[in-house]
């Protein structure tokens, strides 16, 4: 999909900045980001009551998209939430399932329901969807009645009982994690699957690694793994210091994430053509 307005100025911004950081003070710099990013928030949700109404459905206002997604653009929003409906049923076809086969599913760091939005109205009595983003969660409860949601803790345990779910989406959320907090939540995820039940994990595998330098491309081939500093000082003001941009090879998955769960398939660019999604199952 080509470029929104909004992630172009995004993208032009993210190059005047790295300029502009040389010679300004970083609380200024930080100041005209947050203030560029409420701006584009205005501009973007004009269209918010148009778009739901073609949509039949609300969608989350501004801040609440661009957490999720990095541009607050709702036309992007939508396709990428199409897009990994799309994905998700492909992966579960290549297993002979569908949504039907599942009694109860968790969205895990569900945001602001970016992949809940797009699923289908059956599975909604069976969907429960927890993010620590209290205000996410609190949108999500007030306008999709219809399925459960819930504020979850930073570090494990949730609040549902030993094999609770068959299936578990973590979709764009191990690639903001940090090392120890990815193998807790491994732990905890597979405390709370069936035997026998899925987890889908997307990840910023290699394909995202391109603008990289070489000193952090090295990392990745050596380690497998790359915990980097948010950019951007919208989001940096909003998320807490364990949640940044987290980067990983295949080689290193298949070892570590093998220790909690059988990995039936690792897709590159599996989600939205551009992260990976892991697939794994509880022994
Ligand atoms: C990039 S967003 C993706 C949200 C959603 N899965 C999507 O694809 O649009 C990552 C989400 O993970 C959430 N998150 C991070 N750690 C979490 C935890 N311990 N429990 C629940 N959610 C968490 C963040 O608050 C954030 O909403």
């Amino acid at each position: 999909m080509a470029n929104s307005i909004t992630q172009q100025i995004i993208n032009f911004g993210e190059k005047a900045w790295g300029v502009l950081s040389l010679v300004m003070p970083k609380p200024f710099m930080d100041w005209l980001g947050i203030t560029v990013a409420k701006l584009l928030f205005t501009y973007t949700d004009c269209s918010l009551a148009d778009e739901e109404k073609k949509l039949n459905k609300a969608i989350p206002p501004a801040p609440l998209r661009y957490r999720v997604w990095g541009d607050p653009d709702i036309g992007t929003f939508m396709w990428s939430s199409n897009h990994c409906r799309k994905d998700i049923d492909r992966e579960l076809d290549k297993l002979g399932v569908n949504w039907d086969t599942f009694y109860n599913i968790l969205d895990f760091g569900c945001g602001s329901g970016r992949i809940f939005i797009s699923l289908p109205d059956t599975i909604e009595d069976k969907y429960i969807g927890v993010d620590t983003d209290s205000q996410a969660i609190s949108w999500c409860t007030e306008n999709y009645p219809q399925a459960r949601f819930q504020i979850n803790p930073a570090n494990p345990p949730m609040d549902f009982a030993d094999s609770s779910f068959d299936l578990i989406l973590a979709i764009a959320v191990f690639r903001h994690l940090d090392e120890k907090n990815q193998f807790s939540w491994l732990q905890e995820l597979q405390r709370v699957t069936k035997k026998g039940g899925l987890l889908f994990i997307s990840l910023h595998g290699e394909f995202c690694w391109q603008d990289f330098a070489p000193v952090e491309t090295e990392v990745l081939k050596t380690n497998g793994f790359l915990f980097k500093q948010l950019t951007d000082p919208y989001q940096r003001s909003i998320f807490p210091e364990w949640y940044q941009a987290t980067y990983h090879n295949q080689e290193y998955v298949k070892k570590y994430y093998d220790k909690y769960f059988e990995i039936v398939d690792y897709i590159p660019r599996g989600i939205e053509d551009e992260t990976d999604l892991v697939i794994c199952r509880k022994r």
